[in-house]
Order: C-alpha cells, then structure tokens, then sequence
C-alpha cells in the first residue's frame, strides 16, 4: 500500500506518493515516539533536581540561541499526563524518554532523591496504564554539574558514577521496564560538547574530547553490567547518530578524509562496542593516548541486545590538511532539499546505515531510536498545523527503513523525533521538531498534519496484521 491511500484525511504534498513497504515490518514492529529529560521537563529546581551541565550552558548568555533554556521547556513534569493521552491519540506502541540523573542522584554520587525515583514512578506506571512500552534512556546529555566541577567525562569516576545510577534507576523501573539505553549519542557529548564546543559543557580541547569519548563508553560498559545486575529481564542498547559520509570530489585527499570522518562520526562509536577496539587509524590521527585499563575494551564489548540509530542528514566531506583533527572541511551540496536546520534530507542515508550496522557490525536487532525533521510551522487560524515538508521526510524515512528491513535489516521498531516541539539544544526554541507543536507560552500542545498522518500509518501497518493474524 502507499501511505497516501493510507491517509486520506491528512494533506498531501509533493513526493509523499512514496510507497512505504509496511509489509517489510514485522507484525510487532515497535511505533514511538521519542524526547529527552532536559529538552521537555522543565521544573528545573522541583522536587530535589540539582543544576546539570545544560542549566549551565544554556543559563550562561550567548551559548543558546536567544538565550534559551530548559527552566520551563513544555512543563512536561507537570502535563505528563496530558503528553501520554497525545501519544494514544498518535496510537504509538512505544515511547523513548531519558531519564535525568540530577533528579535521581542530585549529588552526582551518593544518595538517591526518592521524589526524582517516584516522578519516572509514575510516569512509567502511567504508560504502561495506557499500553505503551516505555524504552528509558539513561543518558541524554544531563550530567550533573557538580560531576562536571570534579572534571566530568574526561574523568574515569564519572564513567563509575553513571554506572552507580544506572544501578539505582534499573533496580526501580527495572520490573516494570525492559528496554533499556546507556547513552544517547556519546559523539555528541564527546565531540561536540568537549571539541567543538557548541554544547555542554563547552569545551575545545582534542584531549578533553578524546578522554570523555573513552569513559562515556566505559560508563556504557559499566552502566550495562549495573542494568543487568539490577534487572534480569533487561534488554540493553546504546543510541548512535550515525552519518553517511561522502567525498565532495573523487580526489584521493577528499576521498581519505571521508574515510577519517566515518572514523571520527562511525567506526569510533560501533568498533569498540562490537570488540574491535578503537580504530587504530583514528587513534593516530588524534594523537591522544587513551586512558585504558585492563579489562575496559572487554567491559566496553559487553554484547548488546539491540542497537539505536538516530539518523537525520548525511554529510559531504573534503579534506583540510591543516584543520583540527579529523582534518575534514564539511561540505554545503547545492540543489538538495534541505529542512529548518540547514540539514541535508536524504532517506538513502537510513537505509544505508540500516544495512551497514546489519552486514558490516551483525546486529540482531535494531531500532531507529531518533529520526525527524524541523521547519518553522505555524498554528493556522483554524487552529490545524500543515507541515507537508515534515510529512514528506517522514514518508520517505519510513519507505527508507521498510526496504532496509526488505534486505534483511532487523529492524524492530522506529521511533519519531519527537513527540513535542521542544528545547533543541543550542538552537533553543525555534527548531521544532514535534509530532506535536507546542505553544510555549500557553503550553497548548496541537497535533501536527505529520502526527495524523504518522498515526494513519500506524493504523495501516496494524491492519495489516490483523488481516494476516
Ligand atoms: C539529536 C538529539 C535529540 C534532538 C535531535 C534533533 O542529536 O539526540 O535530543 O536534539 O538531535
């Protein structure tokens, strides 16, 4: 079936006659939704939560775009309830929240904040109440500052400490959740957070960012271990955000400096992971000595029950012989449709990674834990919002993952970024990316043409099943 004649009530647009192959997709393939802790909460100083890296950087002026932050985002702590009827309205079977430390354990070590434990109480309570699976997400970015003043990632006790509270998490939610995520994006927090620094905790330092990428996955292995100690029935992944590289010309140079940001963006983050330990060439190419010990990379190793995929853009490369390392100057394409973040929409991408963590890594199973699209929508008088370009990424996306899964990807489930309109990090509010949207200032929250549509392909895709039960 095409996903337009599944969806006669949502608006149609340009090239969303895409076909999604739904009958690719297992009969319990998981549909979600997906957010994260600091970029929808809000009640920042409630019930014990103490100050994480992002109160810090967006409170700290010129770091966010107009000086943003996540004090009140979409008051989420409190209309928790109302979030999880929207999900029903979107029939989704799954939602993906990350769970935030300096609720639970505010001192960054030590005691456990029951008020922290007893809000994700509920919330997990309320989902299951309303039959959807939660998938909790350790570590979306949050660390709390005051394990940032004691050095933060680059730190090997901090790797210790995220395994402390994963342990304190797991033994809590763990019968009653089974999907479990260490981290979320660990290139973000390394790379960007500590070399880039246009993130938490806002650091440029090559040494920094290599010694925070280590002992984010060390905490990985940790934390996985912790889980599972905690909760026998746990099914343990970490979420990548993975790129498709390509060489802006066919020029050795440009050529071998996409083989370095698929080391810097890919290999760096699944070779570890899946026993390889950390790609030689990309060790060489930072210079800095890893701070190993014995048994890491087999802590790091620890097999996995499933793999996340976050995926939004691909990227062209080209060299940059004197540039930081990995040396790679990005390249903007001309002529691509491109969403509200400048990013790149190309759907072979997710097809392509689909296929590679599959033949190249052996992945059992694997779920798109993060996929979505900004533009600058708007509430129309009738009170609807049309996002026909949202629509059209997301039809694509999905074409792109059920021929993945054609191929034999075993990609069990998707999970749409995000449920709201949100706090996207240094861009702050403009971005939205919601099924959702939010009016910040009411905290009204309208379903967007692209949550109806998703929840028609839902539907369909259900329909299915029952067809063939
Ligand atoms: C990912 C993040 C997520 C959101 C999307 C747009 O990198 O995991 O929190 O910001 O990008």
């Amino acid at each position: 079936m095409t996903s337009t004649a599944s969806s006669p009530s949502s608006p149609s647009s340009e090239g969303t006659s895409v076909t999604i192959d739904l009958a690719a997709l297992p009969h319990d393939f998981l549909w979600g939704t997906a957010t994260a802790a600091y970029q929808i909460e809000g009640a920042v100083a409630e019930d014990g939560r103490a100050p994480s890296i992002w109160d810090t950087f967006s409170h700290t002026p010129g770091k966010v775009a107009n000086d943003d932050n996540g004090d009140v985002a979409c008051d989420h702590y409190h209309r928790w309830r109302e979030d999880i009827a929207l999900m029903r309205q979107l029939g989704a079977d799954a939602y993906r929240l990350s769970i935030a430390w300096p609720r639970i354990v505010p001192g960054g070590d030590g005691p456990a904040n029951a008020k922290g434990l007893a809000f994700y109480d509920q919330v997990i309570d309320g989902l299951l109440e309303a039959g959807i699976t939660p998938s909790v997400t350790l570590y979306h970015w949050d660390l709390p500052q005051v394990l940032q003043d004691r050095g933060g990632w680059p730190e090997r006790a901090t790797a210790e400490h995220f395994a402390a509270y994963a342990s304190v998490v797991a033994e809590r939610l763990g019968d009653r959740v089974t999907h479990w995520a260490t981290l979320n994006e660990p290139l973000c927090s390394a790379w960007i957070g500590h070399l880039e620094g246009t993130m938490a905790p806002g650091l440029k330092d090559l040494t920094a960012a290599v010694r925070a990428s280590y002992h984010l996955l060390l905490g990985h292995g940790l934390a996985t271990q912790a889980i599972r100690a905690a909760a026998p029935g746990a099914r343990v992944g970490i979420v990548n955000n993975l790129s498709t590289i390509h060489p802006a010309t066919d020029r050795p140079e440009d050529v071998s400096a996409a083989r370095r940001m698929d080391g810097h963006t890919n290999r760096w983050w699944l070779d570890p992971v899946h026993g390889r330990g950390f790609p030689a060439d990309m060790r060489e190419e930072y210079g800095v000595e890893l701070p190993e010990q014995q048994g890491d990379l087999t802590t790091i190793a620890a097999p996995l029950d499933w793999l996340g995929l976050n995926y939004y853009f691909p990227q062209t490369v080209a060299d940059d012989p004197t540039g930081p390392a990995p040396r790679v100057r990005t390249v903007r394409r001309s002529g691509v449709p491109r969403t509200g973040m400048d990013w790149e929409v190309d759907a072979s991408g997710i097809e392509d990674l689909l296929l590679r963590l599959t033949d190249e890594y052996g992945a059992r199973k694997l779920y798109v834990t993060e996929n979505g699209s900004a533009f600058p929508d708007v509430v129309r008088p009738d009170g609807t919002v049309d996002d026909p370009e949202r629509q059209d990424y997301l039809v694509k996306h999905l074409a792109a993952c059920a021929s993945a899964a054609r191929k034999g990807a075993p990609l069990a489930g998707y999970f749409a970024w995000s449920l709201l309109d949100n706090f996207e990090w240094a861009y702050g509010y403009d971005k939205r990316f919601g099924l959702v949207h939010v009016d910040y200032r009411t905290q009204t929250r309208t379903i967007k043409g692209t949550g109806h549509r998703y929840a028609d392909i839902i539907r369909a895709h259900r329909e299915r099943g029952r067809k063939a039960a």
